[in-house]
């Protein structure tokens, strides 16, 4: 299935394409915003970056079909790497930044990625092929207290520690391999009560493993202050995240570049002499509405946070 951008006109709205030249997109993907942007702005240039080299050759014959290759350029990547890549791509300052976490419709789709469990398809779920770590080796590799580690923090899975012996037990027969192997063993592990909702307890567990697989927070937690540092100001950056993990960090770094004084509350006077840095756009996540949650159910976890440069 092809990708369907997200919260797209509320994209637009906070990044406002049509007051810069210099945009980037951390998570470029199928292209949904980097061909709007381009086509509202067109003086615009727009800087996409990707871990997934797949994705973004078939983004990139696009942009070519539509005669946008000149305005555009793409970056095979990580976006914790943005201020250096923007850097050597002549990006710095940029006007508007945008991430869009997590992994888009086409590579759900695609079985060969194992990051479904729909589909059948190998224990992988990595987005940057190149790298070592899979879904397979955390499954079959990891000792009990990391896999119960992982589950718990990353899925909020109450049951973590019961899956995580199933998993134990049945890698110790034979190695688990692919994705629907996983499901059975989940499916092992639950109680009888709750076994008929296999697939919630799934979707945590596999969400979990992948973000362990890409190691995602991290790579939030390091991407979010160089994003800020390459914005010009009154630059804007947009963050679109899909679990409470994420957009909790997201929170409090928009919180705390927006913070002036931060001297003890029982201090006469300031004496730290901190100004904001920004002005936070979005004082509650923005979300998306029940239409277009009818149309693209994908939307529905959607959480948008938009922050403008002093
Ligand atoms: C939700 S999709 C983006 C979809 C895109 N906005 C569109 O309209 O098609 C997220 C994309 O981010 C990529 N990605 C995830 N983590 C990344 C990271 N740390 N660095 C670079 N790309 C990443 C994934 O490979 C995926 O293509």
């Amino acid at each position: 299935m092809h990708h369907v951008p997200v919260l797209l006109d509320e994209v637009v709205k906070y990044l406002k394409p049509e007051t810069g030249d210099r945009f980037i997109d951390g998570t470029a993907g199928d292209g949904g915003y980097i061909k709007e942007i381009l086509r509202i702005n067109p003086s615009a240039k727009i800087l996409g970056i990707d871990l997934d080299q797949v994705s973004l050759d078939k983004l990139s014959m696009q942009l070519a079909q539509g005669n946008l290759s000149q305005r555009s350029e793409l970056v095979q990547a990580n976006f914790r790497d943005i201020k250096r890549i923007a850097q050597e791509k002549s990006f710095v300052p940029a006007a508007g930044v945008l991430l869009d976490l997590g992994f888009s419709s086409s590579q759900l789709d695609d079985p060969g990625r194992g990051l479904s469990f729909q589909t059948n398809g190998p224990l992988d779920m990595r987005f940057d092929p190149h790298q070592k770590l899979t879904a397979r080796v955390v499954v079959n590799t990891y000792h009990k207290p990391d896999l119960v580690r992982i589950f718990k923090d990353y899925g909020e899975e109450r049951l973590a520690a019961k899956i995580a012996e199933e998993i134990i037990i049945c890698r110790k027969k034979q190695e688990i391999t692919d994705t629907r192997e996983l499901l059975a063993v989940i499916e092992l592990a639950l109680p009888k009560p709750v076994k008929y909702k296999v697939a919630d307890y799934a979707r945590r567990i596999f969400q979990a493993i992948r973000i362990e697989v890409n190691d995602e927070l991290n790579s939030l937690k390091i991407a979010l202050p160089n994003i800020f540092e390459i914005l010009e100001p009154g630059g804007r950056m947009v963050i679109i995240s899909f679990h409470s993990l994420e957009d909790r960090i997201v929170k409090e770094f928009f919180v705390n570049m927006a913070r002036g004084c931060i001297c003890p509350p029982d201090f006469p006077q300031c004496v730290c002499g901190k100004n904001p840095q920004a002005k936070i756009l979005t004082r509650k996540p923005v979300t998306a509405t029940v239409g277009e949650i009818e149309n693209n159910p994908r939307s529905k976890p959607a959480k948008l946070r938009a922050l403008k440069k002093a």
